[in-house]
């Protein structure tokens, strides 16, 4: 039996607090979707791992409907009280099985999903399957918002605990660039890029450690918490960051475009 997906049920209480996108910064990430898939408002868009709708509501006011799947159902059941009149469905579901017909969709849309997919392969063929001849799938992702002070800290974390407990399970951190060329998939258009300013707190960023806010985190044994705890502290004070002065620094969310591997 193949490993599990990681699934966010756990997250849906502070997932939107967690990874939300500074106030009015969607609506340009969503234009930026629009536009490498070329959506209009009569596109079909389905979303894969599309959690609380961070990306999916925003993105609904360029198309005329979105099914959006995940695993999660709290994280569904956020994205429904948050929804008004946009036109998203929630499907409770796998990526790898998609439960739907060939050929529906006139795009697909994955952000921050597939390193989470031990069997991302499969999903992708699944995504495929789903779209019609000539439709695109966009992946999105965050790159560059660490600054330098949350780097140091970051080092500190892995230094103390090792790296490899940020291990995805899926798709690894340096293959976010190249994994679906890796896979046939083909480039359509530019890559395109929406920067933004982001700001956080040493003291915020502690707090999310103990919180285990990141999935890598939430099979951490406690004692490995708590020795990176420690170190990321010792680092603050090494560092003589204040631990309340926000760390300003531009993130980078990337999108591009694919079309699929020749059938
Ligand atoms: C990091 S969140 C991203 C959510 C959304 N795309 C966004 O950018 O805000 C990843 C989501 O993928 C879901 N997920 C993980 N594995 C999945 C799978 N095999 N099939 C469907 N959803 C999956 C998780 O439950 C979670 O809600």
């Amino acid at each position: 039996m193949s490993p599990e997906s990681i699934r966010f049920d756990r997250a849906a209480g502070f997932y939107d607090e967690t990874r939300g996108f500074p106030p009015g910064e969607d609506r340009h990430i969503a234009a930026l979707i629009a536009q490498a898939a070329y959506l209009t408002p009569s596109s079909r868009v389905l979303e894969v791992g599309v959690g609380t709708g961070r990306i999916a509501l925003p993105l609904a006011g360029h198309v005329g409907a979105i099914v959006g799947i995940d695993l999660a159902r709290p994280m569904l059941e956020r994205l429904l009280a948050k929804r008004t009149a946009e036109p998203v469905r929630v499907v409770e579901g796998d990526v790898t099985r998609l439960p739907l017909a060939p050929g529906l969709f006139d795009a697909a849309v994955a952000v921050h999903v597939f390193h989470l997919v031990p069997d991302w392969p499969d999903a992708l063929r699944e995504v495929a399957r789903a779209l019609r001849p000539g439709g695109r799938l966009v992946s999105g992702w965050n790159e560059g918002d660490r600054g330098m002070g949350e780097s140091a800290l970051w080092r500190a974390w892995d230094a103390a605990v090792g790296a490899i407990t940020r291990r995805n399970v899926g798709v690894p951190r340096e293959r976010y660039r190249t994994f679906l060329e890796d896979e046939g998939w083909r480039p359509a258009g530019d890559l395109l890029v929406h920067r933004y300013v982001t700001r956080h707190t040493p003291r915020g960023f502690i707090d999310q450690i103990e919180r285990r806010v990141w999935s890598s985190f939430w099979r951490l044994p406690d004692a490995d918490l708590a020795r990176g705890l420690a170190a990321v502290r010792a680092a603050m004070r090494e560092l003589g960051l204040d631990p309340d002065q926000p760390l300003e620094h531009v993130a980078r969310f990337n999108v591009q475009a694919y079309l699929p591997p020749d059938r």
